[in-house]
């Protein structure tokens, strides 16, 4: 049996991927290692947490030790690393978390994993998970290749960069065997409603103000967490070792654009008189270091695996708004606190 480490399982993205592993390949243990911040939720897993190819282990990969055990006791097979901070916001306003989970926290997974597979890489892999925005803003062309500079703004993307350049430096030093991937902005159900989507969800059905940063008119390239999976997927799989790979939605949207459309489906769902949520569109201070546009290339993930993005963008946000509508409980829990409580019930209380 192969034994996979996913970690940062039980956040937005890391839960799909974990989904996708575990009901995709029963024949791999997938390993769910994740601290639990306030992003971190096993209720995102409840539909696999009790198969037998499962397993959730609480922990902080800022902690050296413990990661080092980990390794040791579970001899992994591959790693497909998403634990971060992600959010900008708050990586603004506190930097240094960002700087221990995104980096130090990367370079102790590195480190466990150069120890434990140095007598044996052949058929070993670090996948590393990264982002769009370490390649900065683009202007109003032009699109971000594999071969795009870095200039990371924000403290997030700073630290996402700093951790790309480690990967790298690990592959080219000690011949770990290592593959990365670029994506531009996930979208989909058990997003923490402090990203833009999930959060301006929330506030229309509460009939909250939607706070639109600046005028509105940065542009984000929007890709369905489902596709970002399945890309992760095939990268894990077919990716070549020292390669990076571009993952995007060719769907770019300018910000007022998208919160009107979404405004649109929430009217038509909540059964509101056309008009009725944008009215709740709020201009407010612009984010600091706000980058203007980002848009990625894939061309290269599509030519070489033969990925390609599954869900036109339409279907994919009335598909998300419904699930954020449906479950309204799981909302509730996240905005307050209450699935911390679930942890204890789920695993605290059967430890004892
Ligand atoms: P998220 O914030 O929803 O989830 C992050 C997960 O990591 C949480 O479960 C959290 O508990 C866990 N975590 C945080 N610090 C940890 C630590 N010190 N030790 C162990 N676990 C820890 O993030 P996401 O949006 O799912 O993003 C996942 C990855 O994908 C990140 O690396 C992010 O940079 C990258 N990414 C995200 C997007 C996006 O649009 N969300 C796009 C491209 C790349
Ligand atoms: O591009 C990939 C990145 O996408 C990921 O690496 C990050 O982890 C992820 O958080 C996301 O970053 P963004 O900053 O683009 O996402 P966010 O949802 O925070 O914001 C999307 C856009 O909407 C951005 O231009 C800022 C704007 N915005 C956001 C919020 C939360 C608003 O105007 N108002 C808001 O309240």
């Amino acid at each position: 049996m192969k034994k996979i480490l996913i970690t940062g399982g039980a956040g937005f993205i890391g839960s799909h991927v974990v989904r996708l592993f575990v009901k995709k390949y029963p024949e791999y243990l997938v390993v769910n290692l994740d601290k639990l911040t306030y992003a971190g939720n096993l209720e995102n897993l409840k539909d696999v947490e009790n198969q037998s190819n499962y397993k959730f282990i609480k922990g902080d990969i800022v902690d050296t030790n413990f990661v080092q055990q980990i390794f040791k006791k579970e001899q992994f097979d591959g790693v497909i690393h998403l634990a971060a901070e992600s959010h900008v916001d708050r990586s603004i306003s506190n930097p240094m978390e960002f700087v221990y989970t995104n980096i130090v926290g990367t370079v102790n997974l590195l480190n466990a994993a150069r120890e434990e597979w140095k007598d044996q890489l052949e058929n070993k892999k670090f996948y590393h998970i990264s982002t769009d925005e370490v390649y900065g803003a683009l202007g109003d062309s032009g699109y971000f290749t594999e071969e795009t500079a870095y200039d990371p703004h924000s403290p997030y993307s700073a630290s996402k960069a700093s951790s790309d350049h480690l990967v790298r430096a690990y592959h080219d030093t000690f011949g770990l065997p290592v593959v990365i991937s670029n994506c531009s902005n996930n979208y989909g159900s058990f997003q923490f409603p402090e990203k833009l989507l999930p959060l301006f969800i929330h506030n229309i059905r509460n009939n909250k103000p939607l706070p639109v940063y600046g005028k509105g008119e940065n542009v984000r390239d929007w890709l369905y967490v489902e596709d970002h999976a399945s890309a992760i997927d095939l990268v894990f799989h077919k990716g070549k070792i020292g390669e990076t790979y571009n993952i995007g939605g060719n769907n770019e949207w300018k910000n007022i654009d998208l919160i009107k459309k979404l405004c649109g489906i929430m009217d038509n769902k909540l059964g509101r008189e056309t008009g009725a949520s944008e009215k709740l569109i709020t201009f407010v201070k612009d984010r600091a270091g706000h980058d203007l546009r980002y848009a990625i290339d894939s061309s290269k993930i599509q030519k070489e695996l033969g990925w390609k993005p599954s869900l036109n963008f339409g279907e994919g946000l009335e598909r998300t708004v419904a699930w954020y509508l449906e479950n309204k409980q799981w909302l509730e829990h996240v905005t307050s606190g209450e699935y911390q409580k679930y942890y204890e019930e789920q695993y605290v209380k059967r430890e004892k």
